[in-house]
């Protein structure tokens, strides 16, 4: 898979896919990434990619025809829906955009082309969004001072997510969020530390007591921490007496 990204900042790029599994990913031709300057596709002796907004405000907003230009350059069309046909998904990043989830995450590494368009400055003129982008995607809610910090994000959770990046083929499955529930916590050596020792029963070699406090730490801490995905899990009905009985213990 290929993995473009668009930014007025391509050095903030150098170096930051070096590392782990995205350096591993690229070095075995799983996945190419290269980051290529907006200002590439300007035309004017200033290079200039911004203009001001119509109707007045602060900021300046990302003019179109560069953007689109890229995008041609990289992939030959400039139509969303063309471009969605054959297998290309046009990323733009903003805070308007909707939720990165693994979902989402895993549906962009089936793609055999990602082209990543960064946002900067107070905003990108609409019609990127409407005509030329995919996808518009957020990765959290709060606001970046640029698509960036957001595209080396993506390119991590996508990346991890194309076949044979990870060690093996099943590790993605049993992460958080595969399941809507985060990870279960793990320990390590020393069995004591500073005071503190690890829940007994991960000592005990018990399989299935180890699977079962799992289920029910994962649970336990998706309900603490996101209540919002604990709403949506699913819960046997030993699953259920416990959570309830955790409660209880509150
Ligand atoms: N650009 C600025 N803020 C962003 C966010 N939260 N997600 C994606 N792109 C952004």
């Amino acid at each position: 898979m290929r993995i473009d990204i668009i930014t007025i900042f391509p050095d903030f790029f150098r170096g930051v896919f070096d590392f782990g599994i995205v350096r591993r990913a690229r070095a075995g031709g799983l996945v190419e990434v290269a980051a290529h300057d907006l200002r590439e596709w300007t035309h004017d002796r200033h290079k200039v990619v911004d203009d001001r907004p119509f109707g007045g405000g602060d900021g300046m907003v990302l003019k179109p025809e560069p953007i689109f230009e890229a995008v041609e350059s990289l992939t030959g069309g400039t139509e969303a829906a063309t471009l969605r046909a054959s297998g290309v998904r046009v990323v733009l990043l903003s805070p308007q955009g909707r939720a990165l989830t693994q979902e989402l995450a895993a549906e962009l590494a089936r793609a055999g082309r990602v082209v990543v368009i960064c946002g900067r400055y107070e905003g990108v003129d609409e019609r990127v969004a409407e005509m030329l982008a995919t996808d518009e995607i957020s990765i959290g809610d709060y606001v970046l001072s640029g698509g960036e910090p957001a595209a080396v994000v993506l390119v991590d959770a996508v990346t991890r997510l194309v076949p044979g990046a990870l060690g093996s083929e099943t590790s993605a499955v049993n992460e958080s969020f595969s399941e809507g529930l985060l990870d279960f916590p793990n320990y390590t050596r020393p069995v004591e530390f500073r005071g503190r020792r690890v829940p007994e029963v991960l000592l005990s070699g018990h399989h299935a007591e180890v699977a079962r406090w799992r289920r029910r730490a994962a649970l336990s801490k998706t309900r603490r921490n996101r209540p919002d995905l604990f709403e949506r899990v699913s819960l046997n009905d030993d699953e259920r007496a416990s959570v309830e009985q955790e409660e209880e213990n509150f």
